[in-house]
């Protein structure tokens, strides 16, 4: 068995990157078999998702949309929240149930739980029913490793910290439409909260030119949409000291000339004017920028490890407003981090009334094992936590619903991206900024960029009906 790598991330060593071109030979020897493929956590991990299953693809496995029918179950985990464990470890019950009477189905745990030294040994311990455990760092070596599992022996292939980044990865994507492209791997801001630096590595980040060719191949292959992905958008290119930076990238991918083109996740330290400019000039990049502000209060900000002030995020978000028309700004805001007085989450509530954001993302503050404000003093309750998450959701949503309330009676440009869940004769889609909306309309409109009257407006979506459509 090998024993997984885990060294304190904080340790780790800057080191030269390596960048590798995978040459990959999967032989199909798995065919007529079927996999099953579950995603946790955010589009990192779903776009972890569709390199492994192109792997499973590759050995020859087909889809199964249940467990029971899978030969092969692969479950891709997220460790930011204890909630997001707990749901990991209550599949895997269901995992291990299942194998009790199918002895032949693979288990295979992937992703960023795996890469908490605090839990994986107690993942080796207790559940050895699983067959390959592996992390985030090293996925092209699944193929290898689910091959390998004819012996029965658990693998076991999880390193700390990368200092390489892998080219011509190959993906089997979720849309046809609509793609995720990564930049930057890794994260080195190591927030006092958050896991994701101990479990996605240092920052890494892609060469230019090999993004900028997945970019137009995508283009060639007519995806209307890409997202460009990134822990830390803004930190694009410093790693590599060429004299090029997010900026320089962003404007280059828009000239190529994809209708539509996002990023995520950007921080409000580091986001530049030279930025703001870039986005307001071209067209085609969205008016829409997710900026986490996770307090309101300067005194949590500075224990947060954030590297901004209130006033900072305030005269920033300002100049995007201005800068760029239209533009809608979503945020993420943890409640409860440890000791937060009842004057700070006010602070918070401030900084909400005075962005009045589109749309917020909210969490209570969980300890993760191995980050800083795991070991801080915490007196406030649970159940002060909770009342303040319910008071900050009330605002969120009000402030959510108040920008959807612009859009009614005007007419929108929408991308089209799939079959609505409001019913059959519905289609739904996003706006340039980002907002959902359902739409009456027949199926043949996915894929293309339509006009909508927008008819009605809740707090997290809009209705409309199809004007004629343009592309
Ligand atoms: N507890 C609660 N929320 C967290 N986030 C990250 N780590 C934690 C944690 N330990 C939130 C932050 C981040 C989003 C992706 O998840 O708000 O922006
Ligand atoms: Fe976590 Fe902060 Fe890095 Fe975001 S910027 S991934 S919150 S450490």
């Amino acid at each position: 068995m090998n024993k997984p790598d885990l060294c304190i991330a904080k340790d780790r060593k800057k080191v030269a990157i390596q960048y590798i071109n995978l040459d990959l030979d999967i032989k199909p020897v798995f065919k007529g078999k079927k996999y099953f493929l579950r995603t946790y956590g955010c589009q990192m991990n779903v776009h972890d998702s569709e390199e492994i299953r192109y792997y499973l693809e590759q050995l020859g496995y087909s889809y199964s949309d249940t467990l029971e029918d899978a030969d092969i179950v692969v479950l891709n985990t997220c460790a930011i929240r204890e909630n997001a464990k707990d749901k990991v470890f209550g599949y895997l019950g269901r995992c291990k149930h299942l194998k009790k009477i199918k002895k032949d189905l693979i288990i295979c745990l992937c992703g960023c739980l795996t890469q908490q030294p605090s839990e994986i040994d107690e993942i080796i311990k207790n559940h050895q029913y699983i067959d390959v455990i592996i992390g985030t760092h090293n996925l092209s070596q699944l193929p290898k490793l689910i091959t390998d599992t004819y012996d029965k022996k658990q693998k076991i292939e999880v390193f700390s910290n990368s200092d390489k980044v892998f080219e011509n990865v190959k993906y089997s994507r979720d849309s046809k439409i609509s793609a995720w492209i990564n930049i930057i791997y890794g994260c080195d801001k190591f927030c006092t909260y958050c896991i994701v630096p101990f479990t996605r590595g240092r920052e890494r980040s892609r060469k230019m030119e090999e993004i900028l060719k997945e970019v137009r191949k995508l283009k060639e292959q007519g995806y209307m949409e890409i997202t460009l992905l990134g822990q830390n958008v803004n930190a694009y290119g410093k790693d590599l000291n060429l004299g090029y930076d997010f900026a320089t990238l962003l404007e280059e991918v828009a000239k190529i000339g994809i209708p539509r083109i996002r990023f995520v996740t950007s921080h409000p330290w580091n986001f530049t004017d030279k930025m703001i400019d870039i986005i307001a000039k071209y067209d085609n990049i969205m008016p829409y920028i997710h900026l986490p502000i996770q307090s309101g209060s300067d005194e949590i900000l500075k224990r947060m490890n954030r590297k901004y002030t209130i006033e900072e995020y305030k005269k920033l978000f300002d100049t995007i407003k201005e800068k760029i028309p239209n533009v809608s700004i979503t945020t993420d805001i943890i409640v409860g981090f440890p000791n937060e007085t009842e004057e700070d989450f006010q602070k918070t509530l401030d900084i909400v009334n005075y962005c009045k954001f589109d749309g917020a993302f909210t969490f209570i503050f969980s300890p993760r094992v191995g980050t800083a404000a795991a070991l801080m003093e915490d007196k406030v309750t649970m159940v002060e936590k909770e009342k303040r998450l319910h008071t900050l959701n009330e605002l969120v949503n009000r402030y959510s619903l108040d920008s959807n309330k612009k859009y009614l009676n005007k007419e929108v440009e929408v991308l089209v991206t799939g079959p609505s869940e409001k019913g059959c004769d519905k289609v739904c889609g996003y706006t340039d900024t980002m907002k959902l909306v359902n739409i009456e309309g027949s199926q043949n409109l996915i894929g293309k960029i339509i006009k909508v009257k927008i008819t009605d407006v809740k707090s997290f979506s809009l209705d409309g009906i199809a004007l004629i459509y343009q592309k």
